[in-house]
C-alpha cells in the first residue's frame, strides 16, 4: 500500500489525523487529507466551547463540515470530546452542582444524539488526572462540584445515547507505565469489574525531548488492552526532525501494531505549520506538504 490509510487498513487499523474546518477549502491541505489518512479527529469543533456556547443553544456547523467531509469519502470520525476542563465555555463553571450534572448529561446527550451512528469512537472524558506521582484527579469544575463520580456519569450517559459508538477515556503523560497510568488503569480496571460501560483508552502520545517515546509504550498498552478495551493513539505528534524523529515515529507504529487491540493510530495535524504546537516540526509532512523521514518511516512499520 501507497498511503498511510491504506497501509493501516491492511493491518486493521485506521490511521487518521486531527483536522480544521477552516482548513478544508485549502487545495493541498484536502488534497493531503483526502489520499492519506481514513479517519479524522475534529481539532476543536466538537468541543464544549464549539458546539454548545451558551446553555441550550448547540451549533454544530463548523464540526458537521468535517464530518461530511470526511464521511462522503469513506473516512471514519473520532469524536473529540465531550467532558474535559479546558475549551469550556464560562457558563459551564459557573453552575451549581445540581445544574452542572444536568448540562453534562444534556451535552453529551445533545451532541451524541446529532451524531449517532457517524462516529466511531467517542472521548468521553478527557485529561481528568492530574501529572506527577500522585495519581490524584485534576481539579475542574466535573471533578470539585461532582467528585469521583463524574466520569462514571459521563459514561453512562454516553452509553444510552449512542450504544454503538465506542466510549473512550483519553489522556496525556500516560503513554508510559507511572502514576499517571496506573491512575487510569485502576479507573478502568475498577469500570470494568462493576460493569460501567468503556470500549477504549486514547493515548495522546505528544512526545518531545522532555516526554519522549518511552521504552515500555508497547507493555503499557498491551496492559491497558489486557483489562478487556481497546486502545488507541489518538494526538500523536513528536517534536524533532530527520532520522531522529523518523525512527521515533516508526517505533510508535510498532508499538501499537505488536498490540492486537490496538486499533488506529491519529496524528495531531497534517503539515507542520498548523501543528499546535508554537515551534517545532512535529508532524509527517513539512509546510510545503512534503512527506518528511517520519512520513516513510511510518508507512513502512505499518
Ligand atoms: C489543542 C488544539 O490542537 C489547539 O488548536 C487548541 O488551541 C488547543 O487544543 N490535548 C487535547 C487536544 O486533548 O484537544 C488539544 O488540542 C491538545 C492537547
Amino acid at each position: 500500500a501507497d498511503t498511510l490509510g491504506s497501509a493501516a487498513a491492511e493491518k486493521g487499523r485506521y490511521f487518521g489525523a486531527a483536522v480544521a474546518a477552516n482548513r478544508l477549502g485549502e487545495a493541498q491541505y484536502a488534497a493531503t487529507l483526502n489520499t492519506e489518512f481514513n479517519s479524522v479527529t475534529p481539532e476543536n469543533e466538537m468541543k464544549w466551547d464549539a458546539l454548545e456556547p451558551s446553555r441550550g443553544s448547540f451549533g454544530f456547523g463548523n464540526a458537521d463540515r468535517i464530518v461530511d467531509h470526511a464521511r462522503s469519502r469513506g473516512k471514519s470520525v473520532r469524536g473529540h470530546t465531550l467532558v474535559w476542563h479546558s475549551q469550556l465555555p464560562g457558563w459551564v463553571s459557573g453552575l451549581g452542582a445540581t445544574d452542572l450534572r444536568s448540562a453534562m448529561n444534556n451535552h453529551i446527550t445533545q451532541v451524541m444524539t446529532h451524531y449517532r451512528g457517524a462516529i466511531h469512537s467517542w472521548d468521553v472524558v478527557n485529561e481528568a488526572f492530574q501529572d506527577g506521582s500522585s495519581g490524584a484527579r485534576r481539579s475542574s469544575p466535573f471533578q470539585d462540584k461532582l467528585g469521583n463520580g463524574f466520569i462514571e456519569e459521563a459514561f453512562r450517559t454516553a452509553r444510552a445515547a449512542d450504544p454503538n459508538a465506542k466510549l473512550c477515556y483519553n489522556d496525556y503523560n500516560t503513554d508510559g507505565v507511572n502514576a499517571k497510568s496506573n491512575a487510569v488503569y485502576n479507573l478502568v480496571r475498577d469500570f470494568k469489574s462493576r460493569g460501567v460501560p468503556i470500549d477504549c483508552v486514547g493515548f495522546q502520545s505528544h512526545f518531545n525531548s522532555a516526554s519522549p517515546v518511552p521504552s515500555d509504550y508497547r507493555a503499557n498498552l498491551q496492559r491497558f488492552a489486557d483489562l478487556g478495551v481497546d486502545v488507541q493513539i489518538t494526538e500523536l505528534d513528536i517534536e524533532g526532525s530527520g532520522t531522529t524523529q523518523a525512527t521515533h515515529y516508526g517505533n510508535v507504529v510498532t508499538a501499537c501494531l505488536a498490540v492486537s487491540r490496538c486499533t488506529g493510530i491519529t496524528v495531531w495535524g497534517i503539515p507542520d505549520k498548523y501543528s499546535w504546537r508554537s515551534s517545532g516540526t512535529p508532524l509527517l509532512f513539512d509546510d510545503n506538504y512534503t512527506k518528511k523521514p517520519a512520513y516513510h518511516a511510518v508507512l513502512s512499520a505499518l
